[in-house]
Protein backbone atom coordinates (compact mmCIF):
# COMPACT_ATOMS: atom_id res chain seq x y z
CA UNK A 1 0.00 0.00 0.00
CA UNK A 2 2.63 2.38 1.32
CA UNK A 3 4.92 1.46 -1.99
CA UNK A 4 1.32 2.81 -4.44
CA UNK A 5 1.20 5.51 -2.84
CA UNK A 6 5.01 6.20 -3.34
CA UNK A 7 4.71 5.50 -6.78
CA UNK A 8 1.39 7.79 -7.36
CA UNK A 9 2.99 10.77 -5.64
CA UNK A 10 6.16 10.16 -7.73
CA UNK A 11 3.90 9.70 -11.09
CA UNK A 12 1.48 13.02 -10.07
CA UNK A 13 5.73 14.90 -9.17
CA UNK A 14 5.98 14.12 -13.08
CA UNK A 15 2.90 15.68 -14.12
CA UNK A 16 3.96 18.70 -12.62
CA UNK A 17 6.10 21.05 -14.97
CA UNK A 18 9.69 21.39 -13.79
CA UNK A 19 9.05 25.57 -13.01
CA UNK A 20 6.51 25.39 -10.61
CA UNK A 21 7.83 22.11 -8.95
CA UNK A 22 10.81 24.58 -8.32
CA UNK A 23 8.82 27.66 -7.29
CA UNK A 24 6.45 25.79 -4.52
CA UNK A 25 9.84 24.00 -3.35
CA UNK A 26 11.80 27.50 -2.81
CA UNK A 27 8.29 28.93 -1.23
CA UNK A 28 8.15 26.21 1.21
CA UNK A 29 11.99 26.58 1.98
CA UNK A 30 11.45 30.59 3.02
CA UNK A 31 8.50 29.38 5.44
CA UNK A 32 9.24 25.94 7.28
CA UNK A 33 12.74 25.98 9.03
CA UNK A 34 14.97 23.60 9.57
CA UNK A 35 17.50 23.04 12.72
CA UNK A 36 21.02 22.39 11.60
CA UNK A 37 23.48 19.72 12.09
CA UNK A 38 25.31 18.90 14.86
CA UNK A 39 28.73 19.63 15.21
CA UNK A 40 31.14 16.23 14.05
CA UNK A 41 33.56 14.91 16.40
CA UNK A 42 36.94 15.65 15.21
CA UNK A 43 38.43 11.97 15.07
CA UNK A 44 35.16 11.50 12.51
CA UNK A 45 36.58 13.30 9.96
CA UNK A 46 40.46 13.89 10.52
CA UNK A 47 42.17 12.43 7.60
CA UNK A 48 39.39 12.28 4.69
CA UNK A 49 40.00 13.03 1.43
CA UNK A 50 38.51 15.90 -0.68
CA UNK A 51 38.25 14.98 -4.26
CA UNK A 52 36.99 17.18 -7.23
CA UNK A 53 33.32 15.29 -8.18
CA UNK A 54 31.37 12.19 -7.62
CA UNK A 55 32.41 10.82 -10.45
CA UNK A 56 36.21 10.83 -8.83
CA UNK A 57 35.14 9.74 -5.75
CA UNK A 58 33.64 6.50 -6.82
CA UNK A 59 37.04 5.74 -9.03
CA UNK A 60 38.29 5.56 -5.49
CA UNK A 61 36.06 2.13 -4.50
CA UNK A 62 37.99 -1.41 -5.76
CA UNK A 63 36.99 -2.71 -8.93
CA UNK A 64 35.26 -5.48 -8.66
CA UNK A 65 32.53 -4.59 -6.17
CA UNK A 66 29.21 -5.61 -5.19
CA UNK A 67 27.59 -2.45 -5.38
CA UNK A 68 23.92 -1.16 -4.92
CA UNK A 69 22.88 2.25 -6.15
CA UNK A 70 19.49 3.93 -4.24
CA UNK A 71 17.63 5.95 -6.09
CA UNK A 72 18.88 5.71 -9.93
CA UNK A 73 16.24 7.69 -11.36
CA UNK A 74 17.13 7.78 -15.27
CA UNK A 75 20.61 5.86 -14.84
CA UNK A 76 22.72 8.69 -15.81
CA UNK A 77 25.21 8.26 -12.81
CA UNK A 78 25.00 4.48 -13.08
CA UNK A 79 26.50 4.32 -16.86
CA UNK A 80 29.47 6.69 -14.88
CA UNK A 81 29.53 3.87 -11.80
CA UNK A 82 29.85 1.26 -14.46
CA UNK A 83 32.37 3.14 -16.76
CA UNK A 84 34.44 4.61 -13.34
CA UNK A 85 34.05 1.93 -10.68
CA UNK A 86 33.94 -1.24 -12.74
CA UNK A 87 31.99 -3.42 -10.37
CA UNK A 88 31.41 -6.62 -10.75
CA UNK A 89 27.83 -5.96 -10.03
CA UNK A 90 25.57 -3.25 -9.09
CA UNK A 91 22.13 -3.40 -7.79
CA UNK A 92 20.26 -0.28 -8.77
CA UNK A 93 17.07 0.34 -6.70
CA UNK A 94 13.88 2.54 -7.28
CA UNK A 95 10.16 2.54 -6.60
CA UNK A 96 9.85 4.11 -10.35
CA UNK A 97 11.49 3.31 -13.59
CA UNK A 98 9.40 5.09 -15.91
CA UNK A 99 12.17 7.80 -16.76
CA UNK A 100 15.24 5.16 -16.51
CA UNK A 101 17.56 4.44 -19.74
CA UNK A 102 16.27 0.35 -20.14
CA UNK A 103 19.19 0.24 -22.70
CA UNK A 104 21.15 0.21 -19.09
CA UNK A 105 19.53 -3.05 -18.72
CA UNK A 106 21.71 -5.08 -21.36
CA UNK A 107 24.86 -4.58 -18.92
CA UNK A 108 25.07 -7.91 -17.13
CA UNK A 109 26.15 -6.45 -14.46
CA UNK A 110 23.42 -4.35 -13.47
CA UNK A 111 20.34 -5.89 -11.52
CA UNK A 112 17.23 -4.13 -11.16
CA UNK A 113 14.91 -4.10 -8.00
CA UNK A 114 11.38 -2.31 -8.10
CA UNK A 115 10.53 -1.53 -4.24
CA UNK A 116 11.33 1.14 -1.97
CA UNK A 117 14.86 1.24 -1.06
CA UNK A 118 15.15 0.43 2.49
CA UNK A 119 12.71 -2.62 2.13
CA UNK A 120 14.68 -4.33 -0.57
CA UNK A 121 17.82 -3.42 1.15
CA UNK A 122 16.44 -5.46 3.89
CA UNK A 123 16.28 -8.73 1.72
CA UNK A 124 19.96 -8.70 1.04
CA UNK A 125 22.21 -10.74 3.42
CA UNK A 126 24.62 -9.08 5.67
CA UNK A 127 27.93 -7.94 4.51
CA UNK A 128 26.32 -8.47 0.58
CA UNK A 129 28.03 -5.20 -0.61
CA UNK A 130 31.51 -3.41 -0.77
CA UNK A 131 29.52 -0.09 -1.50
CA UNK A 132 26.21 1.22 -1.42
CA UNK A 133 24.93 4.65 -2.22
CA UNK A 134 22.44 6.49 -1.45
CA UNK A 135 20.33 9.03 -3.64
CA UNK A 136 16.76 8.33 -2.82
CA UNK A 137 14.84 10.08 -0.74
CA UNK A 138 16.49 13.56 0.36
CA UNK A 139 14.63 14.28 3.39
CA UNK A 140 16.02 13.94 6.84
CA UNK A 141 14.12 10.66 8.12
CA UNK A 142 14.37 9.25 4.23
CA UNK A 143 17.95 9.44 4.23
CA UNK A 144 18.78 8.46 8.20
CA UNK A 145 16.11 5.41 7.12
CA UNK A 146 18.62 4.03 3.73
CA UNK A 147 21.52 4.77 5.89
CA UNK A 148 20.10 2.30 8.90
CA UNK A 149 18.88 -0.13 6.50
CA UNK A 150 22.24 -0.23 4.31
CA UNK A 151 24.49 -0.23 7.22
CA UNK A 152 24.16 -3.71 8.33
CA UNK A 153 24.22 -4.69 4.38
CA UNK A 154 28.01 -3.30 3.86
CA UNK A 155 31.05 -5.07 4.96
CA UNK A 156 33.42 -3.95 7.29
CA UNK A 157 35.88 -1.64 5.18
CA UNK A 158 33.23 -0.91 2.80
CA UNK A 159 31.40 2.36 2.36
CA UNK A 160 27.96 3.88 2.41
CA UNK A 161 27.79 7.16 0.00
CA UNK A 162 25.57 10.22 0.60
CA UNK A 163 24.68 11.92 -2.33
CA UNK A 164 23.55 15.62 -1.92
CA UNK A 165 25.20 16.28 1.66
CA UNK A 166 23.50 19.30 2.09
CA UNK A 167 21.09 21.11 3.71
CA UNK A 168 19.92 23.29 0.72
CA UNK A 169 19.85 22.51 -3.05
CA UNK A 170 19.12 26.20 -4.99
CA UNK A 171 16.69 24.77 -7.21
CA UNK A 172 14.78 22.40 -5.44
CA UNK A 173 14.92 23.64 -1.90
CA UNK A 174 15.94 22.05 1.63
CA UNK A 175 17.24 18.74 1.78
CA UNK A 176 17.49 16.61 5.17
CA UNK A 177 20.78 14.37 4.05
CA UNK A 178 23.57 16.75 6.02
CA UNK A 179 21.58 16.31 9.36
CA UNK A 180 20.79 12.70 8.68
CA UNK A 181 24.34 12.13 7.74
CA UNK A 182 25.78 14.19 10.61
CA UNK A 183 23.94 12.01 13.09
CA UNK A 184 24.46 8.54 11.87
CA UNK A 185 28.40 9.35 12.08
CA UNK A 186 27.82 10.32 15.65
CA UNK A 187 26.00 7.45 16.68
CA UNK A 188 27.53 4.77 13.69
CA UNK A 189 30.76 5.91 14.93
CA UNK A 190 31.90 5.08 11.02
CA UNK A 191 34.28 8.36 9.85
CA UNK A 192 34.29 9.77 6.48
CA UNK A 193 36.95 8.92 4.00
CA UNK A 194 36.34 11.06 0.99
CA UNK A 195 34.36 14.61 0.66
CA UNK A 196 33.49 15.01 -3.10
CA UNK A 197 33.19 18.56 -4.36
CA UNK A 198 30.29 20.30 -6.15
CA UNK A 199 29.43 23.20 -8.03
CA UNK A 200 26.14 24.04 -6.38
CA UNK A 201 28.24 22.61 -2.95
CA UNK A 202 25.73 19.25 -3.41
CA UNK A 203 28.42 17.45 -1.57
CA UNK A 204 28.72 13.38 -1.59
CA UNK A 205 30.69 12.14 1.39
CA UNK A 206 31.71 8.50 1.90
CA UNK A 207 31.88 6.69 5.30
CA UNK A 208 33.77 3.53 6.35
CA UNK A 209 32.70 0.91 8.31
CA UNK A 210 34.86 0.33 10.87
CA UNK A 211 36.63 -3.56 10.33
CA UNK A 212 35.46 -5.68 13.26
CA UNK A 213 35.64 -4.59 17.15
CA UNK A 214 35.40 -1.00 16.48
CA UNK A 215 33.14 0.56 18.95
CA UNK A 216 29.31 2.07 17.42
CA UNK A 217 26.58 0.38 16.24
CA UNK A 218 26.37 -1.91 13.11
C1 LIG B 1 17.76 12.14 -7.22
S1 LIG B 1 17.03 10.82 -8.08
C2 LIG B 1 18.38 9.70 -8.29
C3 LIG B 1 19.43 10.22 -9.24
C4 LIG B 1 20.52 9.25 -9.62
N1 LIG B 1 21.13 8.60 -8.48
C5 LIG B 1 21.58 10.03 -10.36
O1 LIG B 1 22.55 10.46 -9.74
O2 LIG B 1 21.42 10.20 -11.56
C6 LIG B 1 16.09 10.06 -6.81
C7 LIG B 1 15.39 8.78 -7.20
O3 LIG B 1 15.02 8.12 -6.00
C8 LIG B 1 13.76 7.53 -6.13
N2 LIG B 1 13.20 7.43 -4.79
C9 LIG B 1 12.93 8.42 -3.91
N3 LIG B 1 12.53 7.91 -2.73
C10 LIG B 1 12.55 6.56 -2.87
C11 LIG B 1 12.27 5.47 -1.99
N4 LIG B 1 11.93 5.66 -0.72
N5 LIG B 1 12.41 4.21 -2.48
C12 LIG B 1 12.77 4.00 -3.77
N6 LIG B 1 13.08 4.98 -4.62
C13 LIG B 1 12.97 6.25 -4.18
C14 LIG B 1 12.99 8.44 -7.08
O4 LIG B 1 12.00 7.69 -7.76
C15 LIG B 1 14.11 8.96 -8.00
O5 LIG B 1 14.19 8.18 -9.17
Amino acid sequence: MKQTFKRLEMIARGLVPGKLKSAVRIARSAVITQPLSKEMSAELVDGAEIVASRGVLIERMKKGAIAAELGTYRGDFTRQMLARAEPEKLHVIDVDYTKFDSRLLDDPRVVKHEGLTHQVMATFEDGFFDWVYIDADHSYSGALRDAEASAPKVRPGGYLIFNDFAHIDPYLGRYGVHCAVVDFMEESRWPMRYLAMHPAALYDVALQKPSTGAAGKY
